[in-house]
């Protein structure tokens, strides 16, 4: 592939659920822009579910552990804001007596995205997971301005997640970059009913399914085929392909 503009759009990886496959594509997302001549960076806004940022459960540190220009480096750099308990980040930040401010999150974006491009973030959980008293996660999406890619099922279930998930972004006046399936069980979801989700979710939203990753063996070197789904997007950008969600009566 052509080496990617220096300057690129910065990216939130957003999921239909938590769970979903949102860390491994912005590994995959990582690997990519490294790989085309970028310096990309990884934010993962909010944490939960982690003691500190090198708790074995932290998203910031399996990604440094796998990608080669990372590994000497300090995953707490990536995170903002980290808590304990596995819970909804309004939830988890309210039970240690702390407020979660979007205006802190967008302040560490603007200093990365001054340095690096694009920077790629992480949310927490899906777009309607609480971020503090009156804020979800996409407000703090469209707040930062950064363009999201879906991570989503591959299998029973999508459908409705992914669809969900289009109509809310539409809602804000929000365009995704595209979206991806990830099918990462031991045993791959039935090839009749993915190829029936994609056709679904692109019928109704009128966005097309860029690819589905499957099961990735080594995360430090993933398979070619796994970056796909990534340079489809990439390229539909480059060209403005647009004509999102059209096909979705949801006004
Ligand atoms: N393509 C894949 N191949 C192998 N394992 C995968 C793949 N995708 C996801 N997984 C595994 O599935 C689990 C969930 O994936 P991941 O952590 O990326 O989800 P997430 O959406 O980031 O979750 P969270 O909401 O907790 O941030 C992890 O154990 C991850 O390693
Ligand atoms: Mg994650």
């Amino acid at each position: 592939m052509e080496k990617l503009k220096k300057k690129t759009d910065n990216i939130f990886v957003i999921g239909t659920d938590t769970g979903v496959g949102k860390t491994v594509l912005s590994l995959l997302l990582m690997h990519f822009f490294y790989a085309n001549g970028c310096i990309p960076f990884y934010i993962k806004p909010i944490q939960t579910g982690c003691s500190d940022p090198y708790d074995k459960d932290s998203d910031a540190r399996f990604i440094y552990k796998h990608v080669s220009q990372l590994t000497k480096k300090d995953p707490a750099d990536s995170i903002v804001y980290c808590f304990r308990e596995p819970k909804a980040p309004y939830f988890a930040s309210r039970n240690e007596g702390k407020t979660i401010e979007l205006k802190a999150i967008q302040n560490a974006l603007d200093k990365k995205s001054r340095i690096y491009s694009p920077v790629i973030l992480e949310a927490a959980g899906g777009l309607l997971v609480p971020v503090n008293e009156n804020r979800l996660m996409i407000d703090l999406i469209k707040m930062t301005g950064a363009k999201p890619i879906i991570a989503a099922r591959a299998g029973l279930g999508t459908i409705n997640h992914t669809l969900l998930t289009i109509v809310a972004l539409y809602k804000r006046h929000i365009k995704p970059l595209g979206i991806v399936f990830i099918d990462a069980g031991e045993k791959p979801a039935p090839q009749d009913m993915v190829s029936e989700n994609i056709e679904a979710v692109e019928s109704y939203s009128s966005i097309k399914v860029a690819g589905v990753i499957s099961r990735i063996k080594d995360f430090s070197n993933p398979e070619k085929q796994c970056y796909q789904p990534i340079e489809r997007i990439c390229s539909s950008q480059v060209s403005g392909v647009g004509n999102f969600l059209s096909g979705l009566s949801v006004s």
